[in-house]
């Protein structure tokens, strides 16, 4: 079978990568000659453990090719998969759908024969639709179906996440285009993963659905962390005790500084608009955007308070930068709200972060970077760690406390345990584990 992807940025070159791994040909076309150039080349534009191997042997194996032409990609082509960006319109919120509808109009313009148009961007209900409207008004006359095939890779876990998934859902209404994506995903069906089949409509909501819940999900065992602190309670233990509900599930119950990323922010922003829109709006997620955008500023005020109520004229060493561990990047991450902040109070920023501060350096100023996390916290009077990095979690704890100035380490991840770093001497601040600090009597609060 073969495949055109239109866009290498994450999400298409992942998939891209992937399908071909699969034995599939797979052509990906960019507009960006300087970045097919580097494709070409062997340059992989993005931090994704293993995606550099994937692509050099699915190159040399020849199911993997890159051109700005769309015609050549589309060549004889069983499906074409739209994977441009969907960007927060600046504004109102709403998904940009410039690129996907362009795409649209020059796959209508290039198609030849039977093909099967798939969208994997992120997309509102609708969009589907729209696409098939824009190219059957161009060419009347072509063969085409229009599917809806959501992505849900994390980064720094894609390629996992993309060969074994825990479900693969395709919004498509025609038997013949559901043989092309049975035929793309049949691996998959080897490994019996469920594929889910569903109306255009559904497919795109479905997307929605599941990245607001997770949204969601963080932003309830956040606040029930900020409880959990005031009570004396470990938000750790009370994660483990609900996530064991078969219900409830384990998973995305890590409380931290509130969730970040190219998607989660953007999506539940953009389906908070949708159904405002359709006059059915959707309190709790609006609630969870509100409550997240509130915690990175909190996140703030808490290493102000941990470093006695002040930071100005103090050096304060940020060891992580990028919404997460794994990738570079660093797309509303809760730190280009913290870490201005500290510099709005006067503090200096002394930041570390293994592979985000070349991305950090473009879009905040004033900050001084260290080449590792001890060289961030020589001399500083006080140490926050904002992403859990794997190397942030094993520091040597002795030679932490001689290079600090003060001994103040604020875990915005729980990637320590209280008791240790107690125990070593340090003033540790983290989220959500108020067991040593005497709870409040119920009667007393309520005087
Ligand atoms: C997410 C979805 O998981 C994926 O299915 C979708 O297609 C794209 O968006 P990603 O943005 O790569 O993936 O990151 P994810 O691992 O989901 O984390 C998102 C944010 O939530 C991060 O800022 C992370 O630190 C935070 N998070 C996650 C928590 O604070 N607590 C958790 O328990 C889990």
């Amino acid at each position: 079978m073969r495949i055109a992807m239109i866009g290498t940025g994450y999400v298409g070159l992942v998939t891209g990568a992937c399908f071909s791994e699969f034995g599939v040909d797979v052509c990906c076309v960019d507009k960006d000659a300087g970045k097919i150039q580097r494709l070409k080349a062997g340059e992989i534009p993005i931090f994704e453990p293993g995606l550099d191997q994937l692509v050099e042997g699915n190159v040399k194996a020849g199911r993997l090719s890159f051109t700005t032409d769309l015609r050549e990609g589309m060549a004889g082509a069983d499906a074409v998969f739209i994977a441009v960006g969907t960007p927060s319109r600046r504004g109102d919120g709403h998904a940009d759908l410039s690129y996907v509808y362009a795409a649209a109009r020059e796959i209508a313009d290039t198609m030849d024969g039977y093909t099967v148009v798939v969208t994997k961007s992120t997309v509102p209900v609708g969009t589907g639709r729209e696409v098939e409207a824009i190219i059957r008004e161009r060419r009347p006359d072509a063969r085409f179906d229009v599917c809806s095939n959501p992505e849900f890779l994390r980064e720094g876990a894609a390629i996992n996440d993309f060969m074994r998934p825990d479900r693969v859902v395709i919004g498509c209404e025609s038997e013949r285009a559901q043989e092309v994506m049975r035929g793309l995903y049949r691996p998959l069906y080897l490994i019996e993963t469920p594929i889910v089949f569903t109306s255009l409509e559904t497919s795109e909501m479905i997307k929605y659905a599941a990245n607001t819940f997770l949204a969601t999900k963080i932003t309830f065992i956040n606040e029930i962390a900020d409880l959990c602190e005031k009570v004396g309670a470990d938000v750790h233990d009370v994660a483990r005790g609900i996530g064991l509900d078969g219900r409830i599930g384990r998973k995305f119950l890590h409380p931290g500084p509130g969730y970040g990323g190219s998607c989660f922010p953007k999506d539940t922003l953009a389906l908070v608009k949708t159904a405002q829109d359709y006059g059915a709006p959707l309190r709790i997620i609006e609630t969870v955007v509100d409550v997240n955008d509130r915690r990175k500023q909190a996140m703030a005020d808490r290493i102000v308070a941990a470093c006695g109520g002040s930071v100005a004229g103090k050096t304060v060493a940020v060891l992580g930068l990028t919404f997460k561990p794994n990738t570079d990047d660093m797309r509303d991450s809760p730190a280009l709200d913290i870490v201005p902040a500290l510099l709005a109070a006067g503090a200096t920023v002394r930041a570390y972060d293994p592979e985000g501060m070349d991305e950090a350096a473009k879009l905040m100023d004033g900050i001084e970077y260290g080449q590792s996390a001890y060289e961030a916290m020589d001399g500083a009077d006080a140490v926050a760690i904002v992403t859990e990095w794997n190397e942030f979690r094993a520091l040597d704890l002795a030679r932490m406390k001689k290079l600090l100035k003060a001994p103040v380490v604020v875990d915005l991840r729980n990637v320590y345990d209280p008791k240790d770093m107690r125990a070593a001497g340090f003033e540790y601040t983290c989220v959500g584990r108020g067991t040593d600090r005497p709870a409040r009597a119920a009667s007393e609060a309520a005087q």
